[in-house]
């Protein structure tokens, strides 16, 4: 065989995987390659793999007599619309994904080369932990990598998707990355497996209870975004990438919109019901007023009483972070404030401004709330919010109570642009709450207490209930029609568009974890 012949027969040696009955296997479990899933992730043809030829070098167990050229990752770079991408795909085929020294090694190589040329990493993650075989040394070949992951964090995007298993020590580097998406069904995570869960805890619990989609979707918030299958998965990733900069040096991509900038939204002006107790769905206040409705939301299932996600604005991304009223009529517990935290860091590393829309009766209240640590929780918004210099604009549509007044984003923790509608409600609590106790002993006193109590909620309704008086001081900026809302905040941002802010010299905060 000549040398070229040599060369094409090792690279199509290295497409192969784990061999052609394991892919097939594979594939009946209805599951593509790791190959397979970088095609449908990268521009056509885009793909350059790197390290094809690297192969474990691990003797024991009889594992000298098993050798795959590329191990059980492929790595390399391609373009996501032409932008360019560092990747890695962990091949299932090859001893079930696990992660040896070389296959950790490959993953550092791209790592390093992302920091050094600003670009995010992509990560599709299918094993099944640490090789068994290869002990301590797999454990090291993790460390490396969390260690990378830490340091690249905040400098360039990290994204993971769980397209498989990922067991034991393959879940904490996903849970280092900024995103982690999840495929409904086929992928799961969890530091110990149900077998392990049994003998310690005696439960019972199948792969899908334990760590399927839905459940680090909707219970634990481990996942941000769930896909129906493998190739919705690849195309959310390409679609989520769009909203990002390749790293923390420079601004997002501005993506031309035929969406007027100027347009008005009458539908908005009767969209926030009369009745204060009644909801609304904040996600259609948000589509009436960005770029063409489309709203790329995270964490969708997670702590519904807050909405968070990714959108344009006249061309320019923009991260919103959202009360929504129709869930716990928007209060903001402890699951939704580690939610929203997580989100504006995110959008505060990458200089993605954040909007923020406003209708919040104030911290869930409750044993459950303060013992698990609300306080905590909602200080971690707290410092996202009040640490974030990137473009802040906030909208109040209704309420905004007590210590949420201060955290979403207000004037006092340097919002930018602080807008509010006429049916805002601006105080330090809800007129009914407020009545019962500044004047509990008149009331107590009173020949008619319902009717004297409704007479006072009434009085405290007009004069605190509204946003003139918070208007009045400057903490709001201004009260605009609901109509013009897109309009005032394109505006808004073209103006913030060179706004330079900065935080003191230090090695880092002490954000309350
Ligand atoms: C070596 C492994 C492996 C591993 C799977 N394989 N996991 N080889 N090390 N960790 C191999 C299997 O031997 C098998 O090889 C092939 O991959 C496919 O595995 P199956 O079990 O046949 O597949 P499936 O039934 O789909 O089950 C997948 C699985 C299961 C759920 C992931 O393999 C499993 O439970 N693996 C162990 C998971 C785990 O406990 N990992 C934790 C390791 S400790 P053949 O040759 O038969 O095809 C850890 C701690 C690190 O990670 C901590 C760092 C912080």
């Amino acid at each position: 065989m000549d040398s070229i012949s040599q060369l094409r027969a090792l690279k199509e040696q290295a497409k192969q995987g784990g061999g052609p009955e394991r892919v097939a296997a594979h594939h009946k479990r209805g599951r593509l390659t790791a190959r397979e899933r970088l095609d449908l992730l990268l521009d056509r043809g885009s793909f350059r793999e790197l390290d094809p030829f690297v192969v474990h070098r691990t003797q024991d167990f009889g594992l000298d007599k098993q050798k795959f050229l590329a191990d059980s990752c492929v790595t390399g770079w391609g373009t996501i619309e032409g932008r360019l991408v560092y990747v890695y795909s962990q091949d299932f085929t090859v001893f079930g994904g696990s992660l040896g020294e070389v296959h950790a090694a490959k993953i550092c190589k791209i790592m390093d080369m992302a920091m050094k040329t600003g670009a995010p990493v992509i990560g599709l993650n299918d094993s099944g932990g640490a090789r068994i075989q290869e002990g301590v040394v797999s454990l090291g070949g993790y460390s490396d990598i969390f260690l990378k992951n830490t340091m690249a964090s905040g400098v360039v995007p990290q994204i993971s998707a769980i397209m498989g298993p990922s067991a034991g020590g393959a879940v904490y580097s996903p849970a280092l990355t900024d995103f982690i998406f999840m495929v409904k069904d086929t992928s799961y995570m969890f530091v110990t497996g149900p077998d392990v869960v049994k003998s310690v805890t005696h439960e019972d619990v199948s792969f899908e209870e334990l760590g399927g989609a839905s459940v680090h979707a909707s219970r634990s918030g481990v996942c941000h975004k769930v896909a129906q299958n493998e190739s919705d998965c690849l195309y959310l990733l390409r679609k989520l990438l769009g909203y990002l900069p390749q790293n923390n040096m420079e601004d997002p991509p501005f993506v031309k919109t035929t969406d007027d900038p100027l347009r008005m939204e009458a539908a908005l002006d009767t969209l926030v019901p009369d009745n204060p107790n009644k909801p609304y769905d904040v996600r259609q206040v948000i589509g009436l007023i960005v770029d063409s409705g489309d709203f790329f939301e995270i964490h969708e299932e997670f702590a519904q009483n807050v909405v968070v996600g990714f959108a344009r604005l006249g061309g320019h991304s923009v991260g919103i972070v959202a009360n929504q009223p129709m869930v716990l009529a928007g209060v903001l517990d402890i699951d939704a404030s580690e939610k929203a935290a997580r989100f504006v860091r995110f959008c505060d590393c990458f200089n993605v401004p954040i909007i923020t829309f406003e209708d919040v009766p104030g911290f869930m209240p409750g044993t459950k709330q303060e013992h698990g640590g609300i306080i905590r929780a909602g200080a971690k918004l707290l410092y996202a919010y009040c640490e974030a210099t990137v473009p802040k604009l906030t909208v109040i549509t209704r309420k905004a109570y007590g210590g949420a007044y201060c955290v979403m984003s207000s004037k006092h923790i340097r919002g930018d642009l602080n807008l509010a509608w006429p049916s805002a409600e601006i105080a330090v609590m809800g007129p009914d709450g407020a009545v019962s106790i500044i004047f509990r002993k008149e009331l107590s006193e009173a020949a008619d207490p319902v009717a004297r109590k409704a007479e006072l909620v009434q009085e405290y309704r007009e004069k605190f209930a509204n946003p003139y008086v918070a208007a009045g001081r400057g903490f709001i900026d201004d009260v605009i029609e609901p109509r013009e809302t897109r309009a005032r905040l394109i505006n808004g941002l073209e103006m913030l568009e060179n706004k330079r802010d900065s935080n003191p010299q230090k090695k880092h905060g002490n954000i309350p974890l």
